[in-house]
């Protein structure tokens, strides 16, 4: 079996570690992450422990597809929740100036997000990726970013403030946050039409246009502004 699965996104051929290959990095890693890999035969998820960074989500390709058509070039990216980061590499093949990976997991970004950006990218000063919650992300954050890309990481309404503290803490005056979610999450406490709520709430950021994306479980790409 290939340790690389190579695939065309946004027009863009991208590298990344196939799904062997990452479970092969786990199983040699299990020692040195065994906190944060307690679980992961059991579930996707483990709150807070691991957040699911491993495996590449559906949304993640939406995502980075959808950048195709948006102008990249010389700006300054964040991936909030970026797990294998396609999004990321998209951006960066787009022309971007440099990008930030957050991740919540030290093990994702060490196996998972650093090696798929330096297969795709040769300058690394380009790119940074983190390991950060977004509670400290939010306090900690200095820099400021014309885009911020997120995929599948509004299923837990319990980090809707962190999240929305992170964007808030890293977004430009005159920024856009693009975000890929489905549009439900079943078993968990989050979904879009929640998240939307919360927003509204907030009164802080506002959804200038979304599209939806029909599958058996619907999925949508929203774009937020400051209001
Ligand atoms: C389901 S994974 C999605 C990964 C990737 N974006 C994708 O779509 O393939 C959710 C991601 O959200 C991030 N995340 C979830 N809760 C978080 C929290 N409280 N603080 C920081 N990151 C968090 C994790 O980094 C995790 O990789």
């Amino acid at each position: 079996m290939s340790d690389i699965v190579e695939i065309v996104l946004a027009g863009e051929r991208i590298k990344r570690l196939s799904d062997f290959a990452v479970e092969n990095a786990v199983e040699k890693n299990k020692q040195k992450y065994s906190k944060e890999f307690a679980s992961i035969d059991k579930s996707d998820l483990d709150r807070h422990i691991y957040e699911g960074g491993l495996k590449v989500w559906e949304c993640s390709y939406d995502l980075s597809a959808h950048l195709e058509d948006i102008d990249l070039n010389g700006k300054k990216v964040l991936e909030l929740g970026c797990g294998a980061a396609l999004p990321s590499i998209v951006a960066l093949k787009k022309g971007a100036s440099k990008v930030v990976c957050q991740d919540y997991n030290e093990s994702v970004i060490e196996l998972v997000t650093k090696p798929n950006l330096k297969l795709n990218i040769s300058d690394e000063s380009k790119f940074e990726a983190i390991a950060k919650s977004w509670e400290d992300f939010s306090k900690e954050c200095t820099e400021k970013f014309d885009y911020i890309l997120t995929s599948e990481t509004i299923y837990d309404a319990g980090d809707y403030a962190s999240l929305h503290d992170s964007m808030k803490a890293a977004l430009k005056d005159d920024g856009i946050i693009i975000l890929a979610a489905k549009v439900v999450y079943f078993g968990k406490t989050g979904d879009y039409f929640r998240f939307l709520d919360f927003i509204e709430a907030e009164s802080y950021f506002e959804v200038i246009k979304s599209k939806q994306i029909e599958a058996s479980v619907q999925r949508i790409i929203a774009y937020l502004k400051r209001k």
